[in-house]
């Protein structure tokens, strides 16, 4: 069985080759995969690459990737032990949010890219992210609670970029976001005790 990091690497090449979004990817720059730590245990999942993105080739690497950061080092994390992708993985044009269709169009490569990493806890990122998954369910109500979904855990957050210059959601955000080491112990202990997390 080929290592997760050459089985994604392998998908990433299949998105180009599939011609996913076409119009979406002639006006970006590159097609935005993913980063970070193919083993990962936490996996955290955004809307789309902005300018920054588009440009580097790497998701959350503009000013909300840099508060994505920060709020990793509160938690004793790096970029390197956690994997960070979006839902579409080309820049809308002029950052504007992505259309259902192409949300849908990606979706069964990030299912893949999901499928190969197998991680303990999918953190959304904002309501696109969130809905995504668990279309019913509302970020301003579900947001730090952790759900349990189809056997996959998911830890609904507010997205960084929407948090950032809003004072009170970004405390809730950074709340929010320190409660994961709790999290992943109680994941870890539900193995024994599974009532521990609450059903979607
Ligand atoms: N916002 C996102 O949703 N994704 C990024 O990669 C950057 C900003």
């Amino acid at each position: 069985m080929a290592s997760k990091r050459t089985q994604l690497d392998e998908l990433q090449v299949r998105i180009l080759k599939d011609g996913v979004t076409p119009e979406l990817a002639s006006a970006a720059t590159q097609l935005v995969f993913g980063d970070g730590n193919a083993d990962a245990e936490i996996v955290f999942i955004g809307e789309a690459p902005g300018k920054n993105e588009d440009q580097e080739g790497k998701p959350f690497v503009g000013a909300a990737g840099k508060f994505l950061n920060e709020m990793l080092d509160m938690i004793g994390m790096k970029r390197a032990d956690v994997y960070i992708t979006n839902i579409v993985k080309y820049r809308p044009p002029n950052n504007r949010d992505p259309y259902p269709e192409e949300k849908d169009a990606f979706l069964p490569y990030l299912q893949e890219q999901l499928a190969i990493i197998k991680p303990l806890l999918i953190v959304t990122l904002g309501r696109h992210s969130l809905n995504c998954f668990l279309p019913d369910l509302q970020i301003s109500q579900v947001h730090g609670q952790p759900k349990r979904y189809q056997g996959q855990i998911y830890l609904p957050l507010f997205h960084p970029a929407a948090a950032l210059y809003n004072g009170n959601m970004r405390e809730t955000l950074i709340d929010d976001f320190t409660t994961i080491p709790i999290i992943m112990k109680k994941i870890a202990a539900s193995a024994a005790v599974p009532s521990l997390i609450t059903d979607k």
